[in-house]
């Protein structure tokens, strides 16, 4: 690999709190280096069309005095898009039919214009996935897992999930006392794709008597079983409900599919609010913490880890690495390959000790189960 003299940072897909502590422990690291460090504007279109950009700029210089004071703000200043994948770029035809085609070959030409060695792209498994294909194209990549939802493989954790945590289990602390006041059972959907690990923490956390994950296919009869029983020793009930789960043979709920970016999820929590309420005869409401669980301050745990993977990043690409993504493995930072780190969703694992702590709490997953 030819020596380094200029990377570029970018973060795509869903932001995430952590994001900005990233790009600032990786500029400040590659400039330690010597190495000169630009952003790219929301994903790939800063190279690819710059003139959508914001002032019509599609890179930003990084640097020490750029980088300033981002640490513990959320979003990401580089902005960031989860549409118009650069492989699978959608372009409509003139009867209204759409087909994709690949941009990747415009944008490596791009990075060489700019004079760009080598990129760390930090995103969820939609954008490392491309930044893999960009790598075997010849492109020196090295990925920084982020997502709120906590689904990509080969890592423990990535960074932002902490706060989706943090947020939901506040949210659901303050429905406690509402619920409570009201003797209501409150349904509270949050986000997590097509993964429970935001649900499973929010919910035991939050000690929710009811959680309902995509891992796991609900029977609403049984839900609605757990809510007479709690009702039987207490006034009010909170189940929490990943945006990805499914009763058994029913269908995912779906907000909106649009080409070229991931079908948008949402509506479960009204679902089942209405279910419950139509079974049990309880007053029930529902609430979606949507976008808000994936805004805000970062905790100090993602921020800690935002830093540790900017860094460990550019360590990375300093010692010649290439097509790996930074991952969690406590007590330290490793690299795993990304073809091996995208290829699968995490999905949670029935027999991990969170699901089993839950059922041991008495927690109901809306299934047939006996505790051994
Ligand atoms: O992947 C992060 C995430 O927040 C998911 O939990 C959610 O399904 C999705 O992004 C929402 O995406 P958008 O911001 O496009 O609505």
């Amino acid at each position: 690999m030819k020596t380094i003299k200029k990377i570029a940072i970018n973060t795509g897909g869903g932001d995430a709190p952590g994001l900005n502590a990233v790009i600032r422990a990786a500029t400040i690291a590659a400039e330690h280096r010597g190495w000169e460090v630009v952003g790219i504007r929301e994903g790939y279109n800063g190279l690819l069309f710059p003139e959508t950009c914001r002032h019509g700029e599609g890179l930003i210089d990084l640097n020490r005095k750029s980088v300033r004071g981002i640490t513990h703000l959320g979003g990401t200043i580089l902005g960031t898009t989860n549409k118009g994948n650069p492989l699978e770029y959608p372009v409509q035809n003139e009867d209204g039919s759409w087909r994709t085609i690949d941009l990747s070959g415009e944008l490596l030409a791009k990075f060489d214009e700019h004079g760009i060695d080598a990129l760390i792209a930090v995103g969820g498994d939609g954008s490392l996935g491309i930044a893999n294909q960009l790598n075997q194209k010849g492109l020196p990549v090295i990925g920084v897992p982020k997502t709120i939802d906590n689904d990509l493989d080969g890592t423990v954790v990535t960074f932002g999930f902490d706060t989706a945590v943090s947020f939901g289990t506040e949210c659901v602390d303050r429905l406690h006392s509402t619920a409570e006041s009201h003797k209501r059972t409150i349904v509270v959907e949050v986000m997590g794709r097509y993964a429970g690990w935001i649900a499973l923490h929010v919910g035991l956390a939050g000690s929710a008597d009811v959680i309902l994950i995509p891992e796991i296919p609900y029977d609403m009869n049984r839900v609605a079983e757990k809510i007479r029983q709690r009702y039987d020793t207490s006034t009010f009930a909170i189940v929490v409900v990943a945006e990805g789960a499914t009763e058994i043979d029913g269908q995912r709920a779906v907000v909106a599919r649009e080409i070229g970016r991931a079908e948008q999820l949402g509506g479960i929590g009204a679902r089942v609010a209405a279910q419950i309420r139509a079974l049990t005869g309880v007053e029930t409401r529902s609430v979606s913490l949507g976008h808000l669980v994936r805004g805000g301050t970062p905790t100090p745990r993602d921020r800690l880890i935002s830093l540790r993977f900017g860094a460990a990043a550019v360590r990375a690409l300093a010692a010649g690495e290439r097509g790996i993504m930074v991952a969690l493995d406590p007590p330290n930072v490793a690299y795993v390959p990304l073809s091996e780190a995208t290829s699968r969703m995490k999905a949670v694992p029935l027999d991990c000790d969170t699901m089993l702590t839950s059922r041991d709490l008495g927690i109901s997953f809306g299934d047939e189960f006996e505790l051994v």
